[in-house]
C-alpha cells in the first residue's frame, strides 16, 4: 500500500503526542499513543488496588486487561476493560505514578505485543519511549523528539493552567518522571542509533509536523 510505519519517541512533554496526531492527519494514516496504554493499565491497576511493588499481582491482572485505542472526532478514546477511561488516565494521580507500573517486564510484553499487532499493516504513527527500540525496531521512519525540561514543563503548564499546580512543580515532575523512563531495566527511554534527533524547544508545532512530514517523504 505504499504506507510506512513512523515512530516517534522522546521524554514527557516534548509534544509528541500532539504532533504524532498531525502527522497522521496529514499523511490519512493510522496514529497510535503508546502512552496512553500505559496510563489505561495505571487506571485499572490502581482502580484495583494493586501495587507497582507488588509485581506478581501486576502480573496476574496483565492477561485480564483489555486496552483499545477508538478513533474519535476528538481525538482519540481509551477504551479500558470496556469502560471509557479517556478523561480519567491524564489525571495527576495516573501520570504520578505510570512511570511505576511501567517498569514491569510483563505488562511491557503484554502492551508491546498489542502495539506490534497494530502495525503490522503499515501506515501508523506511533509515540512512547520504546518504539524505535523495541516495539518498531524496522520502522522506515524513527524520530526521537526533545526540548528543554524548562520548555516541556512550560508546555505542560498552558495546558493545565486550571489545575493549579506550579511550574516549578511541573518541572520537578517531569525531571523525574524522565529519570525513572531513562533508568529502568526494561526498554529504557533512549534515542534509537538510526533515529532522528529533533530538539523542538524553538519550534512551533506546525514546523514540527512539516519537518516529520517531510522526512516521511524522503522515507518512502
Ligand atoms: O506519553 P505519556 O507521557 O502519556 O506516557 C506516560 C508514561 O508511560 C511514560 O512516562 C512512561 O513511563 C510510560 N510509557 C512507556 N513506554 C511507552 C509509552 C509510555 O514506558 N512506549
Amino acid at each position: 500500500n505504499g504506507k510506512i510505519n513512523i515512530a516517534i519517541d522522546g521524554p514527557a512533554g516534548a509534544g509528541k503526542s500532539t504532533v504524532a496526531r498531525r502527522v497522521a492527519e496529514a499523511l490519512s494514516y493510522v496514529y497510535v499513543d503508546t502512552g496512553a496504554m500505559y496510563r489505561a493499565a495505571t487506571w485499572y491497576l490502581m482502580k484495583h488496588e494493586v501495587l507497582p511493588e507488588d509485581v506478581q499481582e501486576v502480573l496476574q491482572h496483565v492477561p485480564k486487561m483489555v486496552i483499545e485505542l477508538k478513533p474519535d472526532p476528538s481525538g482519540q478514546k481509551v477504551i479500558c476493560n470496556g469502560v471509557d477511561v479517556t478523561a480519567e488516565i491524564r489525571s495527576l494521580d495516573v501520570t504520578g505514578n505510570v512511570s511505576r507500573y511501567a517498569s514491569i517486564a510483563g505488562l511491557r510484553e503484554h502492551l508491546t505485543s498489542g502495539q506490534r499487532r497494530m502495525a503490522e499493516c503499515k501506515g501508523v504513527v506511533m509515540d512512547g519511549r520504546d518504539i524505535g527500540t523495541t516495539v518498531l525496531p524496522d520502522a522506515e521512519l524513527k524520530v526521537f523528539m526533545t526540548a528543554s525540561v524548562k520548555e516541556r514543563a512550560l508546555r505542560r503548564f498552558k495546558e493545565l493552567r486550571e489545575v493549579g499546580i506550579t511550574l516549578e512543580q511541573l518541572e520537578r515532575d517531569i525531571a523525574a518522571r524522565d529519570k525513572l523512563d531513562e533508568d529502568r531495566e526494561v526498554s529504557p527511554l533512549r534515542r534509537s542509533e538510526d533515529a532522528i534527533m529533533l530538539d523542538t524547544t524553538h519550534m512551533d508545532i506546525e514546523e514540527v509536523v512539516d519537518t516529520i512530514v517531510s522526512y516521511c517523504k524522503t522515507a518512502i
